[in-house]
């Protein structure tokens, strides 16, 4: 459950300056990821290798890259996953999508600190991260010694599980620049608007400055 906090002129505290910390380690190492691994996966983008030094560093860093990356969404995962269980009330708001979209926000079932599409988005982020780690031990050729049969099926799961984070990553990317204004601080200073949070989460509003 989420503590009680101070609303100051400042705002309404979202994220310490650790989970802050954490958020940013797993996105640098998510785009070095998706960017070498691009690299591997088509001869066109075999020029990205130079952002990790070229092709002999970039296979040896990868697999590191992606632990530090697993590590950190890992605390990340531990300290969300109560607050993005899918609860019936953001059912009812899912099904008033085309009324989200247009900004009719009467009567929305109020929500808590994640919306519908967050928490959809945070369990797929969660399926892909645990593929990416299986399947890339498996491909990690020079520490594990796994049967060719099993490297093939590793190689395809690897490339899928990373084609649908990236395409969740832009999702999340847009939504938190340029679909839902006034995201970016909550990950930079740490705090939001008391406007934003009663309009966007009510009740995770209410919950955390136990007030209104
Ligand atoms: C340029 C890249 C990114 C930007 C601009 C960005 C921005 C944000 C912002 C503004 C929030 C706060 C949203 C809110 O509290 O309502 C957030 C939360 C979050 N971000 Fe990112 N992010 C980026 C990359 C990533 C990456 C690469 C991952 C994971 C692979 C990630 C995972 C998360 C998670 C798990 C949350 C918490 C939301 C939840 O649990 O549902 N982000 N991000």
């Amino acid at each position: 459950m989420t503590a009680t906090v101070r609303v100051t002129s400042k705002g309404v505290p979202r994220y310490s300056r650790n989970e802050r910390v954490t958020h940013w380690i797993v996105t640098i190492t998510f785009f070095l990821l998706a960017l070498s691994g691009l690299a591997f996966f088509h001869p066109a983008f075999w020029p990205l290798t130079a952002l990790l030094g070229g092709g002999v560093w970039s296979r040896i860093l990868h697999p590191y890259i992606g632990i530090v990356m697993f590590l950190a969404f890992g605390l990340m995962g531990l300290r969300y996953w109560r607050e993005n269980i899918i609860q019936p009330f953001d059912r009812e708001w899912g099904k008033r999508l085309p009324d989200i979209i247009n900004n009719r926000d009467e009567g929305l079932p109020e929500i808590d600190k994640y919306n519908l599409g967050q928490k959809q988005l945070f369990w797929a982020m969660v399926v892909t991260m645990l593929l990416l780690l299986a399947s890339g031990v498996v491909l990690w050729r020079d520490l594990t010694a796994f049967p060719v049969a099993a490297i093939r099926i590793a190689a395809v799961v690897h490339a899928l599980a990373a084609f649908v984070l990236m395409l969740g990553i832009i999702v999340h990317v847009y939504s938190a620049i340029f679909w839902v204004k006034g995201s970016m601080r909550a990950m930079t200073l740490g705090t939001v608007s008391r406007s934003w949070a009663r309009h966007h989460h009510p009740l995770w509003y209410r919950r955390v400055a136990g007030k209104e």
